[in-house]
């Protein structure tokens, strides 16, 4: 494979502290992409030679968006929920056995192209990396099959069993608990790189994610978590107790949660469009970023909570509305996501990172949320992408 020389960036977004700041930003710069990695990165004027050249006429350049947050394999919609919700009704949860019930009923093919529709949205939205989870199957049959089925299209899939108790076991949530860490895990866990649960009021109870997850840790699978969602709740303190990779949404924390995310490094993904979604408060980020805590910003796209596949979205009212920079949202979109997921090669651009490169139809990644709800994402180079890099 040739070497491409990517020049006429009128800013790039390299998150390399080597160019300073935290988004190591370079003006008037170049990459050189060779293969599927990078290889140069710096000032125009300073580029190496490459095989062939490539113009993005000024326009600025980021790595690709990770997305560490979503709910593809799913079927249906829950469109008439979200209209109850903006009438004033307040989200529990309980829809997710609605879209239990329409997955189940959908084939293979189905869930299939449902989940080639979403990523589609997502990679033309700049996204080139997707975490996707179980958790609307809720058998071990219909679990292993929605996680074989993401494993085709991404290396980041989630065993997410224990999202609810499904209604056969409404009587028994501990026998279900003891299928998710029993036959369930043994069914999913080949075809799965994580495991996570729902810990939550109507949900699991922080014994029970604990239980999950080290069942999950004994299979070989690195746990990550919902937690602190609807309520305040011990979940992020067992997140940063088992040094899990990312604890996720973090809407109601206590300053002890705060303070065990500092120490422990464990990741709080922040996930915007549910507080959008359910018209619920905003997590504090500015205390968490102010508390030293990393913070990752991601869609959770799913039918229920927060049906957006965009991450543009998410950087803009996290801006708006969580009291982040600009640029530590785009960080949190993409160096942040990285972390959560336990990636050294994405979510930025220094030199050996994989070559995915977002090209913005506008000058600065400060137009991702100047610029709310507007398509600026020009195109998607790299190595997994069709394009001039190919
Ligand atoms: O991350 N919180 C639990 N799970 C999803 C919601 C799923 C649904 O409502 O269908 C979430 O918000
Ligand atoms: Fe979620």
């Amino acid at each position: 494979m040739s070497s491409v020389l990517v020049t006429g960036i009128g800013e790039l977004v390299s998150n390399d502290p080597q160019h300073g700041g935290p988004l190591g930003l370079v003006q008037d710069a170049a990459v050189v992409v060779d293969g599927r990695r990078v290889a140069w990165t710096g000032p125009a004027s300073q580029a190496p030679a490459a095989d062939t050249a490539y113009d993005v006429g000024g326009r600025a350049v980021l790595p690709g968006f990770v997305d560490s947050h979503s709910h593809l394999l799913f079927a249906g919609d829950r469109a008439a929920e979200f209209a109850a919700r903006m009438a004033g009704q307040r989200y529990d949860g309980g829809g997710i056995r609605t879209t239990v019930a329409a997955t189940r009923a959908a084939s293979d093919e189905q869930l299939t192209a449902n989940l080639v529709r979403h990523l589609g949205e997502m990679r033309r939205q700049g996204t080139t990396t997707v975490e996707v989870k179980s958790g609307y199957g809720l058998t071990v049959a219909d679990e292993a099959r929605a996680l074989a089925l993401a494993a085709r299209l991404t290396p980041e899939t989630t065993f997410l069993g224990a999202h609810v108790v499904p209604p056969e076991y409404a009587d028994d949530p501990a026998g279900y608990v003891e299928l998710v860490t029993g036959p369930m895990l043994e069914a999913c866990a080949p075809h799965a790189r994580w495991v996570d649960a729902f810990c939550e009021r109507g949900a699991f109870d922080v014994d029970q994610a604990r239980a999950v997850l080290t069942a999950g840790a004994e299979a070989g699978l690195r746990g990550r978590l919902h937690a602190n969602q609807l309520g305040p709740g011990p979940g992020v303190q067992l997140a940063c107790e088992l040094g899990l990779a990312a604890v996720d949404h973090c809407t109601f924390l206590e300053d002890a949660d705060v303070a065990a995310l500092a120490s422990s490094g464990t990741v709080a993904t922040l996930l915007p469009g549910v507080e959008f979604s359910t018209r619920s408060p905003y997590p504090d980020a500015r205390a968490l970023l102010d508390a030293g805590v990393r913070v990752a910003l991601a869609t959770d796209c799913n039918p229920g909570s927060s049906y957006t596949s965009s991450m543009p979205f998410c950087i803009a009212v996290a801006v708006r509305e969580m009291g982040m920079t600009p640029a530590e949202a785009v960080h949190a979109a993409t160096s942040g996501g990285a972390a959560a997921l336990a990636r050294d090669d994405v979510g930025h651009l220094r030199v050996g990172a994989r070559a995915d490169l977002v090209v913005l139809d506008a000058p600065s990644h400060l137009h991702l949320a100047y610029r709310p709800g507007v398509p600026l994402v020009g195109q998607v180079l790299g190595s997994d992408w069709a394009g001039p890099l190919e």
